[in-house]
């Protein structure tokens, strides 16, 4: 059985995304933003993010999936759903969980800069700065973190925890690395 030890509790976590949110909506003052969230783990963190930015903002979603077991990835990410509009001219924020290789991020990022938006960003709750592979890096990022895997808050362990309140460490699992 799993053990799950709190690293950021829920009120670390609604301080920090506030701060987020006054950030954007200051770094954007008078312009529509598009948050897209990176399905399913991001999704907890925009529904907070967005009641935090005073801007114009609308939604769009996308999904990839990436190979390998739940704890570790292959490196291979796949789109499996892409935006719905077009993203041309329009000032995109990318959401996500977590920067861990940034492999899944940088890909979305090269796909995203096709559209040609205005301006595109990242907005991270979490990064394990260690774990990183590619040259990338978030220009909003609430915590990092170290490498330790986390659940919940949006993050799962092969789709179980993502409705915890806070973000905690899985210690030990039947699948550990
Ligand atoms: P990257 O492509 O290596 O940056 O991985 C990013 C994706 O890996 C995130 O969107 C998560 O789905 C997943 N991931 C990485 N670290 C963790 C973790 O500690 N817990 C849960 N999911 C994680
Ligand atoms: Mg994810």
């Amino acid at each position: 059985m799993e053990k799950l030890r709190v690293l950021i509790g829920r009120e670390r976590i609604a301080a920090k995304v506030a701060e987020m949110g006054q950030r954007i909506s200051q770094d954007f003052a008078g312009e529509p933003v598009v948050l897209i969230g990176v399905l399913k783990g991001a999704t907890i963190f925009l529904a907070d993010l967005a009641r935090q930015i005073t801007l114009d903002v609308s939604f769009d979603f996308i999904a990839v999936s990436s190979y390998g077991t739940a704890k570790q990835q292959s490196g291979e990410v796949k789109l499996v759903k892409d935006v719905d509009r077009s993203m041309e001219g329009r000032n995109i924020i990318l959401v996500e969980d977590i920067l861990d290789t940034g492999l899944t991020l940088t890909y979305i990022q090269s796909m995203l800069r096709a559209h040609q938006p205005k301006s595109l960003r990242i907005a991270a709750l979490l990064d394990k700065v260690s774990r990183r592979t590619e040259p990338i890096h978030g220009d909003y990022v609430g915590f990092e973190i170290p490498d330790e895997f986390v659940v919940g808050y949006g993050l799962d362990f092969a789709e179980r925890y993502r409705n915890l309140p806070d973000i905690c460490v899985l210690e030990s699992g039947p699948e550990s690395e």
